[in-house]
């Protein structure tokens, strides 16, 4: 059993949690008119509503304790100054310093950090700049007219997470792609229509030995230089890695190699030089937005009691269904189109970070940790799966986010899908009575059998917690805030968790075995060494091939 199983605030939730479930959020909001008010924060223009929880004061309590018992506190200075909390790697975690050019100093091993996150900015400024602006051109004196990033995980989802959300912004002369899978087709269909002559493919890989990033930035350069001559990749190719010399090796040239350290994870490296794309997409000045919005969240993170924290009240909701209702998943859904990367940005942002069965110290744990995230932009989910979330049989927590100004004033568009909006967030955690349809159906003029036989089928019970963020417009400083939101979210679940969030050993596991296929793929006669099944499916790949 471990510490935090045993612990007396993880017995208390464990204990109120029975008394809870038998509980219906209708009910609580019945008796509580100033719920609404008691369970929401404000913080840059973004609202939470978390009244829409099978919470009640108590519960709030009940949790603020694991969080004051985890010392959250402590972790988070602990974080913000450097301490090399991904002990399994010897690392740092700070991605926040980022977003805080304004700091003069930040020592980490005898180095001031500060000064190189200012020099990379400013590389970004200059580049970004002769990019949007015509003057870094093509070997053939052609301006750029389309980017290829070509990167994966957290050097691919990022960048097209937020260049998509902030679109709007975005420079129309530009246009950005992004090329992640190693599958051939996704370079091969994404460079078809390009213009080598105008296109600049920027390689993003921290590590720069990651197989598909080296394999599609490799055919890319192929692709060109079948088309232009051999001196033109120094100007068609730049890099982003915290291993120059590899990047030296592939032949771009120093002045197109964008920094980056080790010191900040791939999940969380949106906001250094990985940012690039977005960067070249909404300028600089709109760039530094982003990093202002996402400080303003880490200043609110660092100092707010954690009763008005809006991550820590986040983390711990979902702690509540995750390790003691037993919700194995959690749903992601944005009515907004251009937040639909979201969902698969925040499914590596959690799942890699806090998808571990073992603790800090390498023990395996007794409690469940980061649940399944999955989603889509609101209404396209509403006819997909949302009959499950409705009348299935899982308890299935989510976040709604929405903008209440649209970026698109067309028609009645916006209110439409606020309208659905607000209409999933209120049902789902109401539910309908089967006496309340068969009321509605006799309003309608529904008579005979059928009310009877339809309400049967109708009804649902609700009850489905939910969070919603309601942001006033989504532009670069309110998604800087959201991003940060959901990476404090996701550290103060991993410290509750007793868990390293900043590793990921079981991708690098993947990473080997593949490697050792691959040469049996190439080599002669069959393969006999894996189980049965891996075996027949190799030989039955190499006969077919
Ligand atoms: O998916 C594993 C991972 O190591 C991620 O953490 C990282 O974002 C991704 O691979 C890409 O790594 P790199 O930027 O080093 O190519």
């Amino acid at each position: 059993m471990s510490l935090l199983t045993q612990s007396p605030a993880w017995k208390a939730l464990e204990a109120h949690q029975k008394i809870m479930v038998l509980r219906h959020m209708r009910e609580l909001f019945e008796l509580d008119p100033l719920r609404f008010e008691k369970f929401s924060l404000h913080l840059n223009g973004i609202l939470l509503d978390y009244s829409k929880n099978l919470i009640t004061e108590e519960t709030v309590l009940l949790l603020l304790a694991l969080a004051e018992q985890a010392d959250i506190k402590r972790w988070a200075e602990k974080m913000f100054s450097g301490e090399k909390i991904n002990t399994s790697e010897n690392r740092a975690a700070l991605h926040t310093a980022l977003r805080n050019p304004s700091r003069k100093a930040l020592n980490l091993d005898g180095k001031n950090i500060m000064q190189e996150v200012q020099k990379n900015l400013d590389h970004m400024r200059r580049f970004s700049d002769a990019v949007r602006s015509g003057n870094a051109m093509g070997h053939s004196g052609k301006p750029f007219t389309d980017v290829v990033n070509i990167g994966i995980g957290g050097s691919y989802l990022g960048p097209l997470m937020a260049s998509e959300a902030l679109k709007p912004y975005g420079s129309p002369y530009l246009r950005l792609h992004f090329v992640s899978n190693v599958d051939g087709a996704h370079l091969a269909e994404t460079i078809k229509p390009l213009n080598p002559e105008s296109t600049l493919f920027i390689v993003a890989s921290k590590s720069f030995t990651t197989q598909e990033t080296l394999l599609n930035a490799n055919s890319a350069r192929q692709w060109l230089l079948a088309r232009l001559p051999g001196e033109a990749a120094a100007k068609h190719f730049v890099a982003i890695s915290a291993n120059p010399k590899q990047a030296a090796k592939f032949g771009i040239p120093a002045n197109h190699v964008f920094e980056m350290w080790d010191w900040v994870g791939g999940r969380y490296s949106l906001w250094s030089a990985i940012g690039l794309p977005v960067a070249i997409s909404i300028g600089m000045d709109n760039f530094n937005e982003l990093l202002a919005g996402a400080n303003l969240m880490d200043e609110h993170f660092l100092s707010a009691p954690l009763e008005k924290n809006m991550p820590v009240i986040l983390a711990l909701l979902g702690i509540w269904y995750n390790n003691f209702f037993g919700a194995e998943t959690y749903a992601v859904l944005p009515y907004d189109q251009y937040l639909r990367y979201l969902p698969v940005y925040l499914q590596q942002l959690e799942m890699e970070s806090n998808g571990k069965r073992m603790n800090r110290a390498g023990e395996p744990v007794d409690y469940a940790t980061a649940p399944i995230i999955w989603g889509d932009a609101g209404t396209n989910g509403q006819h997909t799966f949302y009959q499950l979330m409705y009348q299935g049989t899982r308890l299935i927590p989510a976040d709604f986010l929405a903008a209440c100004e649209a970026h698109n004033p067309l028609n009645e568009h916006h209110a439409v899908l606020l309208s659905h909006f607000f209409a999933q967030s209120e049902a789902l955690m109401q539910g309908r009575t089967e006496s309340e349809i068969k009321a509605e159906l006799g309003a309608q003029g529904v008579t005979g059998e059928k009310p009877e036989q339809w309400a049967k089928h109708e009804t649902f019970t609700g009850n489905q917690p939910n969070n919603a963020i309601l942001f006033r417009k989504l532009d670069p400083k309110t998604l800087g805030s959201l991003i940060a939101l959901y990476e404090h979210k996701v550290f103060v679940e991993g410290v509750i968790w007793n868990i390293n969030s900043f590793d990921q050993w079981g991708v690098e596991v993947g990473k080997r075995l593949a490697a050792r296929i691959r040469s049996e793929l190439s080599s002669s006669g069959t393969a006999g060494s894996h189980d049965a099944s891996t075996n027949g499916l190799i030989n039955y790949y190499k006969l077919n091939n």
